[in-house]
Parts: C-alpha cells; sequence; structure tokens
C-alpha cells in the first residue's frame, strides 16, 4: 500500500504545534507564501519571493522544521552584471528582464516581442500533487508548474504545461520542465552516462565548473549516445555505499536535454525538457503545450543508494505492471540465430529446443514479413510471408503454445525501406525536405509518425496482425535516426512540431494497442539502447540495452543500465562465441553475467551440444528461483567492472530472506586470489544457509550470520579468464 495523507489531516497536522517529523505530502505554510513537499526522507521547499517570482529554497535531506527556511527572499544581485534575478533561484524563470541565465522558457509574439517575466498568480494542492500558477507580467502567458511526490520512492516529478491567453500567436523557442538548484557550492561532481552503439551506459564523472555541460538528444529519439539522467554529489566524495547524492531524468523518447550549469554566483542548477535545437512550437490563442516529466531524488546513500530509489520508484509507479508487479518470463530470440531467414519449420525447431531448456517465452525477430530476406526491403509491409510461412503465423504459434510457450513478434513500425509496397504507394508518408535528399541507413527512411494518417496505418498494421494472432508481445524497434525531418504538409510555422508531435502519436500508438490487446507486453528496442527512458517504460515491459551481447562488454554496459534503470527491464541474452568483438567466454559466465538482469537466450540452438543443453537447463532453473530477487529486489553493486579485473553484484529480496551475490574474475595475473566479497544488506544476527551452483566457495560452512557475512565476507576461489560463480544465502531464523 502507499503512504499518502489525505489533504485535510495534512492541514490539520501542519496547523499543530508538533513538527511534522514523518509525514510526507504537500502543505502550503501561508505565512511564509511557501509549499513544502515532503517525500519520507526527503524535502523540496519553493516561495514566493518579494518581487512576486516563484523561488527554490530548498532540494535535500528532509526538514523536520521547514518553518526554519523563513521568508522567500531573492539573493542580491553584484554589480552592473549580475542581477539579482539571474542570482535567485527563480522555479521557472522566462528569459526576460536582466535574467540571462538557461531558462526555461523562451518565446516570441507574433509582434517580435521576446520579453517574458513571470510572476506568481495562485496554487492548488490535491494529495501528493501541487500546481502553481505564474503568468507574465503583461501579457495572459500562463505557465502551470505541476508537482507530483513520490514518499515511499523520495521521488518528486515536476513539468509545465504552457498556455498562451493572449490574441496573438505566440512561438515557444524553448519549453524546458523546470529546473533543479543544489546547495550553493563550487566543488560539485557531475555522473553521466555516454555511449554509443553497442557501447551504451558508459559512465562518466567531471568535476562542475562555471559554464554549462549539456547532455542532450538531437536524433529524434533517447539516443545511444547520451542519456537523460545527472546525479551530482559534493566534492566528488560520494561512493557506491555513502554520501550526498541529487539525480534528475527527463522522462522523453524524443529530442531531450539537461543543461548543468554553474553560475558565476557558485550556483549549480539543472535545467531540462525539450531540447531547443531546431524547436520551435507556435500556440494560436487558447493553445498550450505540456513539458516532458522531469523527476528528482535525494538520497545521502551515494550512488547505490540513488540507483535502488529509482529501481523502487520504476517497479512500483512507472512499469506497466506497476500496480502488480510480476518477474519477466525467460525468453528466446531467434535474431542471433537465424537472422531474417526465418520460416515455420525452422523456427519449429528452435522452438522445441528452446522449450525443452526452460524458455517461457519464444519470439521470432526479423524477417517474417513481405519480401524481408535482407535489410534492403520489405519493411512498412507489415503482412506475413506465405512462402516462409504457409499456415500464416497461426502454424508456428500453435507449435510454440504446444510446446509451453508464449509467443511474440518483431515489428519496427517506424520505418520504411524505400523497395517496398508502402513506399511505393506512399512517398510522401516519410519525413522530408521536398526536392531534397532522403538519407537511407540501414536502407530504410523514417515515416512521419507526426502525421495522423501515417500514424492510423501504423497502428491498423501492428494491431491487424496481433489481433488475427495470439501474439503475447512484441519487439518493438527502431533503427535508425531522423534525418532531414521535413514536414511539408504543414505550413512553414508548425513544420518544426514533428519533433514533438512524433513522439506522441508513438506514445499514443503503444498505449491504443495495449488497450485493445490486454495483457500484451511491449519491448523497447532501437538497434540496442537508443530508446530507454522513463516515458517509453510507462508502456514498455522491458528494454533492450544493447546489440552487443558479449558477456564481458556487457558487464559494463548493465553496471551503467543499472544507476538509472532497474534490472527488471534489462533484457540479457546468451548468445554464442566468439561474439563480435571477436571474444570467447564460456557458456556458465556468459549465463551469470545474463542471469543479473531478465535471462534470455538468443543462440542458435541447432549448434549446441549435449553438455550445453544440460548447463543452460540447469542455469536456467536456477534462474526461476532467484529471479524474483534480481528484478524485484535491492542491488547492491559491490565490485564495480570500470575498476579492477573483479566484478560482484550482489541482490537482495525484498522481504530481505534471499539474497544472490555473482562474482566473475576477467583474468588472474600472478595466482592472485579473488578480493573477499563482503556483502550489503543483510540481518546482523540473521542466520544465512549459504548455497552456490558449483565449488568455488573457499570455506565450505554452511551457514553464517549477517553479521559476518557483511564484515569479514566470503572467499571464492576464481582462477584463469573469465571465471564466475554465484553463491545465494538464505535466512534460516
Ligand atoms: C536491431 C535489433 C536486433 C534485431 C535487428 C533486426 O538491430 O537491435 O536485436 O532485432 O534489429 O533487424
Amino acid at each position: 500500500m502507499r503512504f499518502a495523507l489525505p489533504a485535510s489531516l495534512l492541514c490539520l497536522l501542519a496547523c499543530t504545534a508538533t513538527p511534522l517529523m514523518a509525514a510526507s505530502g504537500i502543505r502550503y505554510l501561508a505565512s511564509q507564501k511557501t509549499w513544502v513537499i515532503d517525500t519520507d526522507n526527503t524535502t523540496y521547499a519553493v516561495g514566493v519571493n518579494e518581487r512576486g517570482e516563484l523561488q527554490e529554497l530548498y532540494w535535500g535531506a528532509k526538514l523536520t522544521r521547514p518553518e526554519d527556511l523563513g521568508t522567500p527572499h531573492s539573493s542580491p544581485g553584484r554589480a552592473s552584471f549580475d542581477s539579482s534575478e539571474t542570482n535567485t533561484n527563480g522555479e521557472y524563470p522566462g528569459w526576460g528582464g536582466v535574467f540571462y541565465a538557461e531558462p526555461c522558457l523562451k518565446l516570441t509574439r507574433a509582434d517580435g516581442d521576446r520579453d517574458l517575466v513571470l510572476h506568481y498568480l495562485d496554487y492548488k494542492i490535491d494529495g501528493t500533487n501541487l500546481q502553481l500558477r505564474a503568468k507574465d507580467i503583461h501579457d495572459n502567458i500562463v505557465v502551470t508548474l505541476l508537482y507530483r511526490a513520490y514518499p515511499q520512492e523520495d521521488i518528486l516529478r515536476k513539468f509545465a504545461r504552457i498556455e498562451n491567453g493572449t490574441r496573438q500567436v505566440v512561438t515557444l523557442e524553448s519549453a524546458q520542465s523546470g529546473v533543479w538548484y543544489l546547495p550553493r557550492n563550487e566543488n560539485y561532481r557531475l555522473t553521466y552516462a555516454s555511449g554509443a552503439w553497442a557501447t551504451e551506459d558508459q559512465l562518466v564523472q567531471e568535476p562542475v565548473h562555471q559554464g554549462k555541460v549539456v547532455l542532450e538528444s538531437r536524433r529524434g529519439n533517447t539516443s545511444h549516445q547520451l542519456y537523460p539522467w545527472f546525479a551530482l554529489d559534493e566534492n566528488g566524495q560520494a561512493t557506491e555505499e555513502t554520501g550526498r547524492v541529487w539525480f534528475g531524468e527527463i522522462a522523453w523518447s524524443g529530442n531531450w536535454k539537461l543543461v548543468v550549469e554553474e553560475t558565476p554566483a557558485q550556483q549549480v542548477r539543472v535545467v531540462g525538457g525539450f531540447n531547443d535545437f531546431d524547436f520551435s512550437y507556435p500556440l494560436k490563442p487558447g493553445e498550450s503545450l505540456e513539458t516532458p516529466a522531469y523527476y528528482g531524488g535525494f538520497t545521502s546513500e551515494g550512488f547505490g543508494g540513488a540507483s535502488s530509489q529509482l529501481h523502487q520508484f520504476e517497479i512500483s509507479e512507472i512499469l506497466p505492471d506497476h500496480a502488480h508487479p510480476k518477474v519477466r518470463p525467460v525468453l528466446y530470440n531467434s535474431w542471433e540465430a537465424t537472422e531474417f531467414n526465418v520460416n515455420e519449420a525452422g523456427q519449429s525447431v528452435l522452438a522445441a529446443k528452446a522449450a525443452k531448456i526452460g524458455i517461457e517465452r519464444f519470439v521470432m525477430d526479423d524477417g517474417w514479413f513481405g519480401a524481408r530476406n535482407t535489410d534492403h526491403a520489405g519493411l512498412g509491409d507489415w503482412v506475413v510471408n506465405l512462402k516462409k510461412f504457409p499456415h500464416g503465423l497461426a502454424g508456428l504459434i500453435r507449435t510454440v503454445n504446444a510446446d509451453g510457450m508464449d509467443f511474440g513478434l518483431w515489428f519496427e513500425p517506424e520505418m520504411v525501406n524505400p523497395d517496398s509496397d508502402l513506399y511505393r504507394k506512399h512517398p510522401d508518408w516519410v519525413m522530408n525536405f521536398p526536392g531534397r535528399p532522403r538519407s537511407e541507413e540501414r536502407n530504410q527512411l523514417v515515416l512521419n509518425m507526426a502525421r495522423d494518417d501515417v500514424k492510423e496505418y501504423v497502428f491498423h498494421a501492428v494491431d491487424t496482425v496481433l489481433s488475427e494472432n495470439n501474439i503475447k508481445f512484441v519487439k518493438w524497434d527502431m533503427n535508425r535516426h531522423f534525418s532531414e525531418p521535413g514536414w511539408p504538409d504543414v505550413p512553414p510555422a508548425g513544420q518544426k512540431e514533428i519533433w514533438v508531435k512524433y513522439v506522441r502519436n508513438v506514445y499514443e500508438i503503444m498505449d491504443r494497442l495495449r488497450q485493445k490487446h490486454p495483457g500484451l507486453e511491449i519491448e523497447s528496442c532501437s538497434g540496442g539502447g537508443g530508446r530507454v527512458d522513463l516515458e517509453v517504460l510507462r508502456r514498455t515491459d522491458e528494454v533492450w540495452p544493447s546489440d552487443n551481447t558479449e558477456a564481458f562488454d556487457r558487464l559494463r554496459i548493465q553496471e551503467g543500465f543499472t544507476y538509472f534503470y532497474t534490472p527488471k527491464v534489462m533484457m540479457a541474452w546468451v548468445t554464442d562465441v566468439p561474439n563480435m568483438n571477436g571474444r570467447s567466454t564460456p557458456l556458465k559466465y556468459r549465463f551469470l553475467v545474463a542471469m543479473q538482469g531478465a535471462l534470455a537466450v538468443g543462440s542458435n540452438l541447432n549448434k549446441w551440444s549435449d553438455q550445453d543443453f544440460a548447463l543452460a537447463t540447469k542455469m536456467i532453473a536456477y534462474y526461476k528461483t532467484i529471479r524474483e530477487t534480481v528484478q524485484l529486489g535491492r542491488l547492491y553493486r559491490l565490485y564495480s567492472p570500470r575498476t579492477g579485473e573483479f566484478t560482484a553484484n550482489q541482490y537482495v529480496s525484498r522481504d530481505g530472506k534471499q539474497a544472490v551475490a555473482f562474482a566473475f574474475l576477467h583474468s588472474q595475473q600472478y595466482l592472485r586470489p579473488a578480493p573477499t566479497v563482503r556483502l550489503r544488506g543483510l540481518g546482523q544476527d540473521t542466520i544465512y544457509r549459504v548455497t552456490t551452483i558449483d565449488d568455488k566457495l573457499m570455506h565450505a560452512q554452511k551457514t553464517y550470520s549477517g553479521s559476518y557475512l557483511m564484515n569479514h565476507g566470503i572467499d571464492l576461489r576464481l582462477t584463469g579468464d573469465y571465471d564466475s560463480t554465484v553463491v545465494e544465502f538464505d535466512a534460516v531464523n
């Protein structure tokens, strides 16, 4: 059960003399013109200063007496070059007056006026929701700031609705979701993740200096290059286990931007929202635009604490099954085994083998439709190829179901090959600038999903296949980014809306498909991890972190991924060796790496030996006994693959009764023993039965106290190259 006090009760409590120690919720301190948003362990406060501006007053650990914040007052200016307006922590500053830092809103009116100064108007509290409205000092341009507190997860959401109440068109040039301010300090360290195709989620840490660091996507989707998440810690001192960390995340699957800025007054602020690059959004009189959600959180328990907050938040608030979180089924995907060469007979053989090792969901990847024999043709024609599937998909699905598995199917709905019936019929449906080149990548073009006719076509194409077949799962792919993003069918002033409307229409299709096909699950894939964010995760049950399935590379990709996303959604396939980089690791190592997320198999089972089948059967059966702990529990990253030759991760179940620790040795040198693995998150006095899948425990003792395991730890006998093990701890008292 979620804990949320009714607003009336909160008001009652707020009016008593006792400070609101443990309560979470939102209240208004009228005498201080201040709103206080409390989660279980954090406080956020915003007030109205003497000029009438909304001003952030505090963000951090919970204040037992927020009244101490006093009456909001703007910060002083410094000379004629640094105004008070810029030095003050404006909650949603417009670009206007003397403000010159990164604004939350910048616009141009039809008559050319670009000045925007927002002053507080009114507020509304509704349970864990707060609305603050501000209005331009001159015009009826109104911004509603919408807040929601997630008390148990210590997360806050903010976003903005911008309304044009004037009689002229107002064109938005930068529409941000909001800004987070940190306590004044010039020694913050920024942590973020960068990457590329097959190299996703690489962590970067650097000091923050005066100026701006821009993290962004200009590519139409979330992107592999940078991820819409940041963390800041003081003096670079936070560790995995300790230290104060502020973090935030923009929830948007299109062009997003995060600007980490330190002002000359040593104020660090992080503005986030729609990317303003090539952005222009005209609002006619009466029209409005909502920005993406911007989530923020604080912890004093280091990066591990920050990740854990996000994981629990995603599981209990974001994912489609958040009301009743389930574990992910063990999946088989045919892509690396058969690529485009799919047919009923071949897939049926793979399905029978997959069922035998304990697979629960069989997914057929690319190649089943139209003239799709290579990546040169067929995209867009979502009609089953009857030469490959003489009984339609129904024949294969019957076999898969008879083998005890459910069936999933690959789509790439937003794309078209020029060599396709769809493109021949509707060449105008792709984004393009008339008369200019249409650049292909992977021989494909991007449909203009911002067009409602294209949206309807795509919805009906996917819906038809789902309606005619017993399909429980869609792998939704997107294998290139935007180029030449023209939308010639709308007046020039509105053409740049393509960046926003495209994404909203994709969301709408996913929502409608889920609504029409209850129980349908979706995976978000974009050539690996190109579309992973908190908004797509509202409508997709899992994501594909990377096309790189090489187990050693995966350790780092998976580590970075878990900084912001839960292992529950992290699809991890066991595939064949040598992998894309030529490396070969033992099958056991590959299984154990993949078992740290949502386990799947993508190997060519036709090439497996009897020993491979036996090992896979054992590992999958074992995984099913620990997957609830891995997917829904608390992750502790014990040894990072970034810092040495040894990696270890531990997961503790929600009820604390089971823990599992995975350990991986890269390459042993000079007979050096693996480091002792000191566990975390156990009960000091609890006795744990220790079991393992192999013989890597140095000491064969069967039970240990939590105190011993967390203070002394266990020693493992890992030797040579790519050795690995998993150890399980079950509470016995
Ligand atoms: C992308 C995906 C792969 C596979 C192929 C199919 O690259 O990331 O997993 O689905 O497309 O073409």
